[in-house]
């Protein structure tokens, strides 16, 4: 696991955003896993800003939404797809049949679920996951003691998420209980993975996830198995890593061999 540390959420978005856009320029044709939340919203900021300014493009892009909560249509204002379309699609050249969120009204969840991994396959794999972490340390919505090895399926949400959630539901009471997720297992075929989090109530979750043993009680530790990981934060979600200064040296080793690669190839 790369692991790199800004000093500010506003840093540490901007990064994931840049190591997005790069993707998308080196490969035109990536097919990009996609997150919802609070931790994503200045990534895409970023994204549609560079749309708009710089020009990036998005027409060839095709995306794959991690989750979806069962029971809500694509219109509701919490709803996944809602939510990705307010904060990134519309702001994009994205052509609409190329974006899959999964469905929460699925007549035939098992169906559904087993046509999500097809079409991801079939799109040729996603290149590129974003990933945000719950306070529980889930990735998408599997909760703890999730299968590792886990496929898209329907998940009942853990007390902790719903709390967590409620903010965006106006009471507890309203949050959908179950949803329809990516496995680990989807997760982990992904070619690379970008784990993003913010903010101090990510600390505990971070370290179990980077430092702590793989387990299906977090469900993100599952990542260390992972060939090709970058995880970016801010200073207050690494607050709790006890090996902190060595992901720094890293970072430094890794931007000095940069530079002298950049300036070998100027000569
Ligand atoms: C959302 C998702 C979840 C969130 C996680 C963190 O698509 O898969 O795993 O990434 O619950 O949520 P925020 O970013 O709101 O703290």
């Amino acid at each position: 696991m790369r692991v790199v540390i800004h000093a500010t959420a506003e840093a540490a978005g901007l990064a994931a955003a840049d190591l997005i856009a790069r993707k998308i320029q080196q490969r035109p044709r990536a097919v990009l896993g996609l997150a919802t939340g609070s931790t994503p919203l200045a990534v895409y900021r970023e994204l549609a800003r560079r749309h708009r300014e710089e020009g990036l493009d998005f027409s060839q892009v095709t995306t794959f939404n991690l989750d979806e909560y069962v029971g809500l249509p694509g219109t509701h204002p919490q709803s996944y797809r809602y939510f990705m379309e307010e904060h990134l699609f519309r702001h994009l050249n994205v052509r609409p049949e190329r974006t899959h969120v999964p469905d929460g009204r699925a007549l035939d969840f098992d169906r559904h679920c087993e046509s999500y991994e097809r079409q991801i396959s079939q799109a040729g794999g996603i290149d590129l996951q974003l990933l945000g972490i719950g306070t529980d340390g889930h990735i998408a919505f599997n909760e703890p003691g999730s299968s590792l090895g886990s496929r898209t399926r329907v998940k009942t949400l853990a007390g902790e998420t719903i709390r967590d959630n409620a903010r965006f539901f106006g009471g507890e009471d309203q949050v959908p209980r179950m949803a329809v997720t990516m496995g680990v297992g989807t997760i982990l075929d992904s070619r690379q993975c970008l784990l993003l989090a913010l903010g101090e109530h990510k600390a505990r979750a971070i370290r179990d996830t980077v430092e702590g043993p793989v387990t299906a009680q977090v469900t993100a530790s599952a990542l260390q198995l992972h060939r090709d990981v970058v995880v970016i934060l801010d200073e207050a979600a690494a607050s709790l890593l006890a090996r902190r200064e060595y992901y720094d040296q890293v970072e430094r080793v890794r931007q000095e061999l940069e530079l002298a690669q950049a300036d070998r190839a100027v000569r």
